[in-house]
């Protein structure tokens, strides 16, 4: 077998060098907030501080973006398939990753609301701890499966507001 011609490894480091470009383009994790104006609840897409970063131990090579601290406890939850809470807080400032299934999440005191769809895109964060509150409903036919993570001193991460209302697709689709 004769080795690849110099023109074709040419293109396929051009091609690389274009598909690390692509994957280093999303500049900061985006992520839907479920937090608070006054006493109602709201939904806002933050835009998390600080940037992605290129991993220089551990994961070599890997996009890494920080959440800030967490503390206390970590909880695994499991919904049963069709499930629903009703109106209520969330129980603490807390990362909440939706790591499988659905959750369809409305607000007392307004016709915002958001799909969370379990997977990479299935982060968000949620402090209306003292609002009129919000409904999760989890119409996947198997059970949704949740990460609830407390931020440490119950603050929030650090974070700029890209717009009112959830994060669309066009927000997370960089990673
Ligand atoms: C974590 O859970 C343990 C056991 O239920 C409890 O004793 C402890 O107070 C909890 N810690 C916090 C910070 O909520
Ligand atoms: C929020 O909705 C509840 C239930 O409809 C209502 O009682 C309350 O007054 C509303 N609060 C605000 C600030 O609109
Ligand atoms: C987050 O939003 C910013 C600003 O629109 C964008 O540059 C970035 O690529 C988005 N991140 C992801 C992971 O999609």
């Amino acid at each position: 077998m004769k080795p690849p011609p110099f023109p074709t490894l040419s293109l396929f480091s051009l091609l690389t060098t274009t598909l690390n470009l692509t994957l280093t383009s999303a500049t900061n994790l985006n992520v839907t907030a479920l937090t608070y104006r006054g006493p109602i609840s709201i939904l806002q897409c933050w835009t998390v501080a600080p940037p992605f970063s290129t991993s220089t131990s551990g994961p070599i090579g890997a996009s890494v973006a920080s959440l800030g601290g967490v503390s206390g406890n970590a909880s695994f939850i499991v919904q049963p398939p069709g499930s629903a809470g009703g109106y209520k807080n969330a129980p603490g400032p807390q990362w909440s990753w939706f790591i499988s299934g659905l959750g369809h999440i409305t607000l007392l005191n307004s016709t915002d609301k958001v799909w969370v769809v379990g997977g990479k895109y299935g982060l968000v964060y949620a402090d209306d701890t003292d609002t009129y509150g919000h409904s999760t409903t989890f119409p996947s036919t198997d059970e949704t499966v949740l990460l609830g993570l407390p931020t440490a001193d119950g603050k929030q991460p650090e974070h700029e507001v890209l717009h009112e209302g959830a994060c669309g697709w066009a927000d997370l689709i960089g990673i």
